[in-house]
């Protein structure tokens, strides 16, 4: 159900490309570390969109590097169906291992995704999701929330994070593409 919400509201973005089993995998390990949030908005009983993230960015994407055969496990049928998809994987290899050793602080989180179903995006749902999110992320005692987000031709969802209160804190070096990373802190 994640997996299907997500893939609707990325439909081009690499995590898609990746794949089911790949998102799968993703996710079940993001649930697996104990500092998580994870928050569905519901239409009527259905899902129609989820915001997650975690707490000690460099702690998950150490988890997540010791679960690389998992990971590499769920990557397999993306990658035999488009080889070239390899290169941007190992370009976010590379990004992901270099995160694990920034000074950012334990007490920093990352909302590393949010979807709301195009069905349902206008509605306040995003902005109702982020802001339970930071509410959570406050009682757990996390000092501030990072996004990152592309930075050409995005300008909506760049005011919509205007909106709710994060700063622009800088390019995100070594992604497949330019992204920008916006903060907030609380
Ligand atoms: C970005 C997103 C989470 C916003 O959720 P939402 O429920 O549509 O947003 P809300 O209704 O709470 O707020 C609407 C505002 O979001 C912005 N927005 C961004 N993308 C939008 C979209 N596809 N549809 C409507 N509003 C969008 C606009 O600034 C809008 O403000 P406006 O009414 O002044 O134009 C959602 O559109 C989405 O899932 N998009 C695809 C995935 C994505 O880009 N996620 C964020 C990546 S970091």
């Amino acid at each position: 159900m994640i997996v299907h919400l997500h893939q609707a509201a990325f439909p081009d973005a690499l995590l898609t490309r990746l794949g089911g089993s790949f998102l799968e995998q993703y996710y079940g390990i993001l649930l697996a570390n104990p500092n998580h949030i994870f928050l569905v908005a519901s239409d009527d009983g259905k899902p129609v969109g989820f915001a997650a993230g975690f707490g000690d960015p460099s702690g998950f994407y150490a988890l997540l590097r010791s679960r690389k055969w998992s990971v590499i496990r769920g990557l397999a049928p993306a990658l035999i169906r488009r080889p070239s998809t390899l290169l941007a994987v190992g370009r976010n290899y590379l990004w992901a291992r270099g995160r694990t050793s920034e000074p950012v602080g334990a007490s920093a989180g990352e909302l590393s995704s949010l979807a709301v179903h195009p069905g349902h995006q206008g509605q306040g749902v995003g902005a109702r999701l982020v802001t339970a999110f930071l509410a959570r992320a406050l009682e757990l005692g996390w000092s501030s929330v990072a996004v990152t987000t592309d930075e050409a031709n995005n300008d909506g969802v760049r005011r919509f994070y205007d909106r709710l209160g994060f700063r622009v804190t800088g390019d995100v070096k070594g992604r497949t593409r330019p992204m920008v990373e916006y903060v907030k802190a609380l």
